[in-house]
């Protein structure tokens, strides 16, 4: 093959029709032939590439249509407080599609529709190389800043499912949607693992287990990158927030971190180490300090651990406007420019976002404070991701596809499936669960016809799209029962005297009532959200005046069920001692009326189970189940030492018995495996699924272990009287921990294996192993 020396295609590139770019070989540079490796085209294309062109690939800004929404919204001083919504003062559009002409900008966020998208990259084309744009946007559970998408449950209701498989087709679907409305790259999987409630994010994480942090996250980028990305229904994942925002101090989103070494080891890196031998293409470092080090000038974290340690071979892009904070907020540089050279001596790679990047970065390289070597490091995989992707060969997106990906039938079914699957049966008091034999139900509260169910990390979605729990419970109902509609609003935080009072009255002529309350989580309602990113809480009960309500129905003597639309912990116990059921249905996505109506009639059994442990109150935080041995040796004065619901809990139509565990041999060596197997029985006239969970416990160990930490789940499903039996392998890398010394590996001596369906220990069985 010949190649030609000249400047390359772009402004032939620029005039041909948009969806085809037919070039002849001999007019190709090797960058932009298809026929080599990703690899080569990339060292082609970084040897013909200035310094500013680089920085330019470093440099992600919002988008334009963004940009319009959030000028008209907030004030250039809200906007440095502001972690949704971004622009340029001074900057216009066209400034910015000058900019990307110039090769100055390399990435947007936020771009939303598709029109806009190939608007940007038609002037990318423009630019001396032609380098594409690589697009990112939050599609944290479905495409959803996108109107019209497909919005799966959250992440909370996604781990609650322990269903990888369906976290799995969700993410594929998710990638298609992305990539037929023009973005490439999703912020997701969050593997932050959980131990403060308060924090407003929970929703968008997986809970507080390590090991279903792990599997879950993996689960999803395995269906958003599947293998190594190459083609036009992919994208690139990304591992965030490195590292520890789900533990920042009183919950607070940003606030520092502050753990050993050990837990940072032990709990927190695994789950970012196995989405990184998943194959997860970007990292994206924590807003937070770790141990008075801010994540975005840890050269610890960011190159001898992902690089030094795990040999990461993507790109590390910053968070919302971290860099800046390096200077503003943690105040360990007094200058910009410092703060430019500290985040990328550190690591980083990718600015998100704005124009105070690619400048400092030439600086910073003249004067000799960075070298250029630096700056390629950063570059190679940003194009290599972009090759991958298959954005050289056509930036462009066909405007017809998204109306037959967006919120497609099958998209909807996977939807409806993750949520029937993700909803919790918490309380179920003399089988008040499923409905039978009633007429009239009492429906009211604040999440009762609202949008809530969406969750955060989406927009405003059509009418049509979303199925509210009120409309679930219209479609699911039929004719022969007659439901009474109070409407009190659709704010959690206001509720007035006259509509409690109206609740009692109605409450006392139905057969049962049903009152669905809890958090609101959506972005796009400022004022009544409750949850959510930087919606940290300093208590965990019911929001306002929404227990008074369920007390008002709950006196008119009838049977009441509460249904629970939140993104993180409840802590309610009056709810737990008086009510006869609680659903917790988190945030189900676009059918969740549909499946929590089904489940409350009994069309689906019920069989999430909690991925995070609800305390008692807020002061019993932290209430993980995997606390070391001693936490509970003492007692409160004056509250009950007890979590309301455990970790792994959740309850059934069925009724399951589990027998019969035991190991095929009693002992292994370091490197040999033993299985575990149990007998689980559905002993009830109702089929039902289970999810088997799988605990273990160094019986001794040099460090202090927790008492038990989760190894292994299965989701089975059983007929009604039916018997299963299911094995766990057990290896010596789910015994290990890091010892004494500090080393990763697993000690000689007995351990305990718990099998059963939740973590508490009347749920358990236990057999003991011995590793020799
Ligand atoms: C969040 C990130 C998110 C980014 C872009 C930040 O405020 O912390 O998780 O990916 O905004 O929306």
């Amino acid at each position: 093959m010949k190649y030609k020396n000249a400047l390359p295609l772009t402004a032939a590139l620029a005039s041909l029709s948009m969806l085809c770019m037919p070039v002849v070989a001999a007019d190709l540079l090797p960058y932009q032939d298809k026929n080599l490796s990703a690899e080569e085209r990339v060292d082609d294309l970084i040897s013909r590439m200035t310094l500013r062109e680089k920085a330019g690939q470093m440099s992600q800004f919002v988008g334009l249509e963004h940009i319009k929404e959030s000028e008209s919204k907030l004030t250039a001083e809200q906007l440095n407080s502001s972690d949704a919504h971004g622009f340029y003062p001074g900057l216009r559009p066209a400034d910015l599609l000058a900019m990307v002409e110039k090769s100055e900008i390399g990435s947007f966020l936020h771009v939303v529709n598709i029109e806009e998208a190939n608007e940007l990259q038609k002037h990318a084309m423009k630019s001396r190389l032609g380098i594409p744009l690589i697009i990112g946007i939050d599609a944290i559970h479905g495409n959803a800043l996108v109107r019209g998408a497909t919005v799966y449950p959250s992440p909370i209701s996604a781990a609650s499912s322990f269903n990888l498989d369906l976290v799995k087709k969700s993410s594929v679907e998710t990638a298609k949607e992305m990539r037929a409305n023009g973005s490439h790259w999703t912020f997701t999987p969050n593997v932050d693992v959980v131990r403060d409630p308060r924090w407003g994010r929970v929703g968008e994480t997986f809970g507080e287990d390590p090991f279903l942090v792990a599997k879950m996250g993996v689960a999803t980028v395995e269906g958003l990158q599947q293998t190594d990305f190459t083609g036009y229904d992919k994208v690139i994942a990304n591992a965030k927030h490195f590292v520890g925002g789900g533990d920042s101090i009183n919950g607070l989103n940003i606030a520092p971190l502050d753990v050993s070494e050990r837990t940072l080891r032990q709990d927190y890196f695994p789950p970012f180490k196995e989405v990184l031998d998943a194959g997860v293409f970007t990292v994206m470092a924590a807003h937070n300090e770790v141990n008075g080090v801010p994540s975005h000038g840890s050269k610890f974290l960011l190159t001898d651990v992902l690089r030094g340690e795990w040999d990461f071979p993507g790109f590390v892009v910053s968070d919302w406007l971290d860099v800046d904070r390096l200077k503003t907020l943690h105040k360990v540089v007094p200058t910009h420019k410092d703060a430019v050279h500290l985040t990328v001596d550190s690591g980083m790679d990718m600015n998100m976002h704005g124009p105070q990047f690619a400048g400092p970065i030439i600086e910073l390289v003249e004067e000799g404070r960075l070298t250029e070597a630096r700056i390629d490091a950063s570059v190679k995989p940003i194009l290599l991701a972009k090759f991958r992707l298959g954005l050289f060969d056509n930036p462009y997106v066909d405007e017809t596809l998204r109306d037959k990906v967006n919120f497609n039938s099958e998209h909807q079914q996977t939807a409806l499936a993750m949520a029937r699957e993700s909803i919790v049966l918490l309380k179920n008091d003399n089988n008040v669960l499923p409905l039978k034999n009633v007429k009239n139900i009492f429906v009211t509260g604040p999440n009762a016809d609202a949008h809530t169910t969406l969750g955060d990390w989406s927009l405003e979605q059509p009418e049509d799209n979303v199925t509210t729990i009120l409309e679930g419970l219209q479609q699911v109902s039929g004719n022969k029962i007659k439901l009474d509609y109070l409407d009190v609003g659709k704010q959690v935080k206001v509720l007035s005297d006259e509509q409690i009072t109206e609740a009692a009255k109605r409450a006392k002529s139905a057969d049962v009532s049903i009152v669905v309350v809890g958090e609101n989580p959506l972005r796009f309602d400022n004022e009544g959200k409750t949850s959510g990113e930087n919606v940290a809480r300093a208590e965990l009960d019911l929001y306002g005046r929404q227990l008074e309500l369920i007390k008002a129905v709950h006196a008119a003597g009838k049977p009441v069920i509460v249904v629970l639309i939140n993104g993180r912990p409840i802590s309610e116990p009056w709810l737990s001692e008086n009510v006869d059921a609680i659903v917790e249905a988190w945030e189900p996505g676009s059918f969740g009326g549909q499946a929590v109506a089904e489940i409350l009639y009994g069309k689906v059994n019920p069989s999430a189970k909690m991925p995070i442990s609800v305390p008692y109150s807020v002061g019993h935080i932290q209430s993980i189940y995997n606390h070391k041995p001693s936490t509970y040796f003492k007692r409160y004065v004056d509250s009950p030492t007890k979590n309301l619901y455990e970790f792994g809990f959740g309850l059934s139509y069925s009724t399951f018995t589990y027998s019969e565990l035991s190991l095929d041999k009693n002992s292994i060596n370091k490197d040999g495996s033993a299985t575990v197997t149990v007998k689980v029985t559905n002993t009830s006239d109702v089929a039902g699924d289970e999810v088997v969970q799988l605990y273990i416990n160094d019986n001794y160990s040099q460090v202090t272990r927790p008492v038990k930490e989760l190894k292994g789940f299965k989701r089975v499903s059983l007929g009604a009287n039916e018997s299963k039996k299911v094995s766990f392998t057990v290896t010596p890398d789910l015994l290990a921990y890091y010892n004494l010394a500090m080393q990763w590996g697993v000690e000689s001596g007995d351990f305990t294996l718990m099998v059963g369906s939740s973590s508490r220990d009347s749920d358990l069985k236990t057999i003991q192993l011995n590793v020799k």
